[in-house]
């Protein structure tokens, strides 16, 4: 598939003083934390908290990645990925995948390859074999919206959560009656 030029949004003039204030507004926002897998010459993944579920019938999710990130790259043209959301204990692995480098699946995190020949991670909270149905240049990220082909939820703690600038776990934000 190829981005369509039809479907690229025009740049809107903003400044700093915009991008500093929508990040303010948005760390006021508490998300699950993702991790996004695909193939390209290699397993490529990245820390995502643009995950959003778009449709049930047919099932959709959509999320955003840099176009200038490896992942940006290797999703200009891969038809396939898998979505992970995060456990509560995998602050760790959320660190490894946030990180620009190409040694994130030589280390510590447990991975095989998945059904359709991407980075299947061990132990997460659920995941989404996804295939990409299309591509949106949204200023300086691609918005890229996937048909869901595959789910699964494993038992386990609570997700992983970001909050400001921080994780953090659901129990975290229960207040007691
Ligand atoms: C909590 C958290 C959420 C993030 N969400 C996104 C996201 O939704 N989209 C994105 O492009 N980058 C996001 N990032 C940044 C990427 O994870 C980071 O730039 C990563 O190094 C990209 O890796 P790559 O260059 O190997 O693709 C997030 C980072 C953190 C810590």
């Amino acid at each position: 598939m190829t981005i369509s030029p039809a479907l690229a949004v025009p740049d809107v003039p903003h400044g700093h003083v915009l991008a500093s204030v929508l990040r303010s507004a948005m760390r006021q926002r508490p998300t699950g934390v993702a991790v996004i897998t695909t193939r390209d010459e290699g397993p490529v993944g990245f820390c995502a908290t643009s995950l959003t579920s778009v449709s049930l019938e047919p099932p959709t999710v959509c999320f955003a990645v840099a176009v200038g990130s490896t992942s940006g790259r290797a999703w200009r043209r891969a038809a396939h990925g898998i979505v992970h959301l995060l456990r509560s204990d995998q602050t760790a692995v959320a660190s490894t995948f946030a990180r620009s480098s190409p040694d994130k699946f030589a280390g510590s995190v447990g991975w095989r390859w998945g059904p359709r020949g991407q980075p299947l991670l061990d132990n997460v909270l659920a995941w989404m074999l996804v295939g990409t149905r299309t591509r949106l240049v949204v200023g300086d990220h691609l918005l890229i919206v996937c048909d869901v082909r595959e789910a699964a939820v494993e038992p386990g703690p609570g997700p992983l959560i970001r909050y400001d600038g921080g994780f953090h776990t659901c129990q975290q934000f229960l207040t007691e009656p």
